[in-house]
C-alpha cells in the first residue's frame, strides 16, 4: 500500500519521559542511547505547573532525529506488572541486526556497571525473530519504561 504524502500529515516531535532522578536518567540516556543534553530549564508556565505539579527540571535528549524530554518529578515508580493506561513502549529502528546485539549488549553492560540507579532489576529480553524476518528484543530504561528495538529486513518501513 502506498501512503500518499500530506503537507497536513503530523511529524512526530518528542517523547516525554517522567523520572524521580533526572541525573540519573541523562547520564543513562547519554550512554545507552548517545544523547547529547541541548537544553535545560527550571522555570515553567503556569500550565506546565498544573499540569505536571511538582516539576523541577526539563531537559532536552536528543540522537539523530530522536528527541526525549526528561523532566524530574516526584512520583510513582513505573509498575509495568500493573495494568494501566499509558504509553506502553516507544520503538526504535536499527538499521543492522548487529545493531540489536550490540544495544541489548550495552544495555547490560551498563547495568551491571552499577553506575545507574533502575526502577526494575528486569533483564532485556532474548531477540525475538517473527515470521516476516522482523526482529525486536524489549528492555526497560532506567525509569521503568519500556523500549523496544527493532530490525526490519528488506524495504519494510
Ligand atoms: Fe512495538
Amino acid at each position: 500500500m502506498t501512503v500518499s504524502p500530506s503537507a497536513l500529515a503530523p511529524r512526530f516531535h518528542h517523547v516525554g519521559v517522567q523520572t524521580n532522578d533526572l541525573d540519573n536518567s541523562v547520564r543513562w540516556y547519554s550512554e545507552f542511547l548517545g544523547c547529547e543534553q541541548v537544553w535545560v530549564l527550571d522555570r515553567f508556565s503556569e500550565l506546565t505547573r498544573s499540569r505536571l505539579p511538582g516539576i523541577r527540571t526539563l531537559t532536552e535528549m536528543v540522537v539523530g532525529e530522536v528527541r526525549i524530554h526528561l523532566f524530574e518529578r516526584p512520583g510513582q515508580a513505573a509498575d509495568p506488572g500493573q495494568s494501566a493506561v499509558q504509553f506502553q513502549h516507544f520503538c526504535f529502528r536499527v538499521h543492522d541486526p548487529d545493531e540489536l546485539v550490540t544495544t541489548r549488549q550495552r544495555w547490560i553492560d551498563l547495568y551491571k556497571s552499577g553506575r545507574f540507579w533502575f526502577a526494575l532489576d528486569e533483564q532485556p529480553t532474548d531477540i525475538v525473530v517473527d515470521d516476516d524476518g522482523i526482529q525486536s528484543f524489549y528492555a526497560y530504561e532506567v525509569n521503568g519504561l519500556e523500549l523496544e528495538f527493532t530490525y526490519l529486513p528488506g524495504d519494510q518501513s
